[in-house]
């Protein structure tokens, strides 16, 4: 709530929500002010419920996506909702009037394309900029994610207490082999935290969280942000325009 206060003083000019709707006294002031409002969504009634509180525009990630995801109620159902971008796109264009970004493995213009196919107005990558040469990624998560492959993630709680994919290692494994039960977010987070960066610094990887979505074959080198964007739009550009 002091974030949305800072956020809305300072008139910034795009606020985007996950995990759960924000208040409608918080939307209604990003509205007041001219600002805009986006809501992380993975499932039709998901967006439907942002719709109706708002919110001017709809991120749908599917189950491929890498990392946390929006699902609001996670109590009933632990690994999230586990809706393919595929299956997702479309029918949450068809329920709803807002313009939705795709996202979810989506890597190049083929992705990007098929996003658009499916009524979205853009797409979210989330994967592919990990191995921006700007990203912060460490060195360690970056040659997990240039030599794994689709099977090498799962959906884990384990590092958050929230489901969220990433290459399966040892903390990973041994967690669901234990069937440990984490704190719920954000106490897990927190609990993990100190692991994470002393693994970090030692660069073991088997300890870290290698956040990663399933397209992993297709993140298979390191480029500038902007040689990624610009790879995605001739791709994009050559599928369109091809005979
Ligand atoms: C490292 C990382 C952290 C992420 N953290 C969050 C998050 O906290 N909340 C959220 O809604 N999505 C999160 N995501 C998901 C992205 O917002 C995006 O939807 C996703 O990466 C798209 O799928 P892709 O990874 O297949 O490109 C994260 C993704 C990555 C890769």
């Amino acid at each position: 709530m002091n974030k949305s206060k800072s956020l809305l003083h300072h008139r910034v000019p795009l606020l985007s929500f996950t995990f759960s709707l924000p208040e409608r006294s918080v939307i209604e002031q990003i509205r007041e002010r001219g600002m805009r409002s986006a809501m992380m969504i993975t499932t039709v009634n998901e967006a439907i419920q942002a719709e109706e509180a708002g919110i001017n525009f709809l991120v749908a990630q599917g189950s491929d996506a890498g990392g946390h995801r929006g699902t609001y109620e996670i109590e009933s159902n632990g690994q999230g909702e586990l809706i393919g971008t595929m299956s997702l796109v479309p029918q949450v264009v068809d329920h709803v009037a807002l313009p939705v970004v795709a996202a979810g493995g989506i890597m190049d213009g083929r992705g990007l394309v098929a996003a658009l196919a499916l009524g979205a107005q853009g797409a979210q990558l989330g994967t592919r900029f990990l191995l921006a040469e700007e990203a912060d990624t460490h060195p360690v998560h970056r040659s997990a994610l240039l030599r794994s492959t689709e099977q090498d993630t799962t959906i884990t709680s384990a590092f958050s207490g929230r489901p969220a994919r990433a290459i399966k290692n040892e903390y990973v494994r041994e967690a669901a082999n234990r069937a440990l039960t984490p704190l719920p977010y954000p106490w897990q987070n927190e609990f993990t935290q100190r692991i994470r960066q002393i693994a970090a610094q030692q660069n073991d990887g088997r300890f870290m969280s290698l956040w990663s979505g399933q397209g992993l074959r297709m993140a298979n080198k390191e480029q500038s942000a902007k040689e990624i964007i610009q790879e995605i739009i001739w791709q994009a550009n050559n599928l369109l325009t091809a005979d």
